[in-house]
């Protein structure tokens, strides 16, 4: 029988009790249960979420749960951990969480020796990752005239630069000492022309991160890295030599391209590209803080499938994170959720989160092919605290729109001191207990009412170590697979950028075809730019 969340009992509930939610305080729902904070509290690893600031009573959380009851969660769940084609657009099994994986891992009889296998590529893969990041940051990887690596650029896009720029920062206080990072994904030339103009061609190496190895921005900027080299060293097919490699799930295109066969580190087709940060594309990760500290990584974000696959439901983490968004998405009308970690080094999770979870999640068929009739995946966007407190703070604590929050924290900051810690970790939670409780105007000061009653989830990381930031990104890409579940779409195709893509090569080709002529606006700003070089 084809599901719809509209169809459930549990929908239709929720429906119902969305009408009187806005009647409720949060902070009843505390003096109503004393031991709220700990039943609406759970714990994977050393991550802690507090979920108690939400605008859920017992009721409506007992709705929500059955309403991921009533969805097809729990078979989806199955079928993507055992290696079924659940991206049904793109005929692709879905197995980022196999590149975490241990033998033995699989539990269902009938998937046990297939992803075993799989586990074992996995680990034949990230073994060409230990031994060149290894290589590099010994010394012993070295340029065309012999001197050793100091600078890796990471050439790459969407997934191929996200993740790995994100973990690199986050895990800063782990790098390397002597060999820097530098990340190139916009085809903006002055980014990496001005990067280029910073660096030693001599013992600079570029990645060539492209899961499909045809990505205009990646080739484009691998080109002008390539003419550098030729150019500075004076160099032919620079491509072949040891100032490249290539990360790809494209070895054919990688070799066409002209990277030597032992340059290239592959990865399996069925990671998607922002899934893509645990396998040879996280190669800058493993540069950074060593090999071990990125299997650590790795093992944090297992540690999150296993809670995933085994948690019950109330006490799940990604679960629980997903529900909590779908009642303010598709009951309370809130557009968007804001993520704010009060960490400097999480600066870029934001933006890393927009593709994981707008890419994911940004659909508008179902997945047998029909057009939603109610909302899917919302607006996430966010800033690092206290510095969003100076900026947009203002609109969530007065302004007329719901925009849940995540708060991010570290419990422990080894990058910090007390006192700087102890000021940001209190403004952190002054701000989610401010948006709840809200305050009464003084008299004749309407200007200063706090209406409160905002919802909020407190995610404290007890510190920022290589583990605990596996489990952080997991976390999320589980949240985003189970509101993926419940709205029925396919969370890991993204033909959404496909029109652009094709636009802005009809636009480049100057051989505009007759049949698709470009719109008279489009016609007249491209003629406009014409006139002014
Ligand atoms: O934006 C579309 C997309 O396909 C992303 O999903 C992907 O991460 C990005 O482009 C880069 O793709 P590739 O790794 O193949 O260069």
């Amino acid at each position: 029988m084809t599901y719809s969340p509209t169809a459930t009992s549990a929908w239709n509930s929720l429906q119902q009790q969305a009408e009187s939610a806005s009647a409720e305080r949060i902070t009843d729902f505390f003096t109503e249960n004393p031991n709220r904070t700990n039943e609406m509290s759970v714990e994977c690893g050393q991550l802690h979420l507090d979920f108690s600031k939400n605008l859920v009573s017992d009721q409506t959380w007992q709705a929500l749960l059955a309403l991921a009851n009533q969805s097809p969660l729990e078979t989806l769940r199955a079928a993507m951990f055992s290696g079924e084609t659940i991206n049904t657009t793109e005929n692709r099994a879905v197995l980022h969480a196999a590149l975490r994986a241990e033998i033995g891992d699989q539990k269902v009889a009938a998937a046990v020796e297939e992803s075993d296998q799989r586990v074992s590529l996995v680990k034949q893969q990230l073994s060409r990752v230990k031994l060149v990041s290894e290589k590099i940051r010994s010394g012993d990887w070295v340029g065309s005239t012999g001197k050793a690596i100091t600078d890796v650029i990471n050439i790459g896009i969407g997934g191929s630069d996200l993740g790995p720029k994100l973990a690199c920062s986050a895990l800063q206080e782990f790098a390397h000492p002597n060999i820097n990072l530098h990340f190139i994904s916009n085809v903006d030339g002055a980014e990496i022309l001005s990067t280029l103009k910073k660096l030693d061609p001599e013992t600079t190496l570029v990645a060539v991160a492209s899961k499909t190895f045809t990505t205009q921005e990646t080739l484009l900027n691998a080109k002008t890295a390539l003419n550098w080299f030729e150019q500075q060293l004076d160099l032919k097919d620079a491509q072949t030599t040891s100032h490249f490699v290539g990360l790809t799930a494209s070895r054919e295109n990688a070799l066409a391209y002209g990277i030597p066969n032992e340059q290239i580190l592959e990865f399996a087709e069925w990671v998607g590209g922002r899934y893509s940060l645990w396998s040879s594309i996280g190669l800058s990760i493993a540069i950074s803080i060593g090999y071990d500290r990125f299997e650590e990584m790795l093992d944090g974000a297992r540690e999150m499938d296993i809670h995933f696959q085994s948690a019950p439901a109330e006490k799940n983490m990604p679960v629980i994170m997903a529900l909590l968004g779908i009642w303010y998405n598709n009951f309370l009308n809130a557009q968007s959720i804001a993520v704010i970690p009060y960490c400097e080094r999480l600066l870029l999770l934001p933006s890393y989160l927009q593709q994981l979870d707008m890419e994911s999640n940004g659909k508008s068929t179902t997945a047998d092919g029909q057009p939603v009739d109610y909302d899917t995946g919302a607006i996430l966007w966010g800033q690092t605290g206290t510095n969003g407190q100076h900026a947009f703070f203002q609109l969530l604590h007065q302004g007329t729109r719901l925009a849940p929050v995540d708060f991010i924290a570290l419990a422990k900051d080894n990058m910090s001191n007390e006192e700087h810690h102890r000021v940001l970790l209190g403004n952190m939670l002054a701000q989610s207990s401010a948006l709840m409780c809200g305050q009464k105007a003084p008299a004749g000061e309407p200007h200063r009412y706090y209406p409160g009653n905002k919802p909020s989830n407190v995610l404290l990381l007890k510190e920022l170590s290589p583990k605990n930031f596996g489990s952080l990104i997991a976390l999320y890409e589980h949240k985003v697979f189970v509101q993926g579940c419940i709205w029925n779409i396919n969370s890991f195709d993204q033909w959404g950028v496909e029109l652009g893509k094709k636009m802005a090569n009809q636009l480049l080709a100057d051989n505009s075809d007759s049949s698709a002529p470009l719109d008279a606006s489009t016609q007249a700003l491209f003629a406009y730019i014409e006139s002014c070089q």
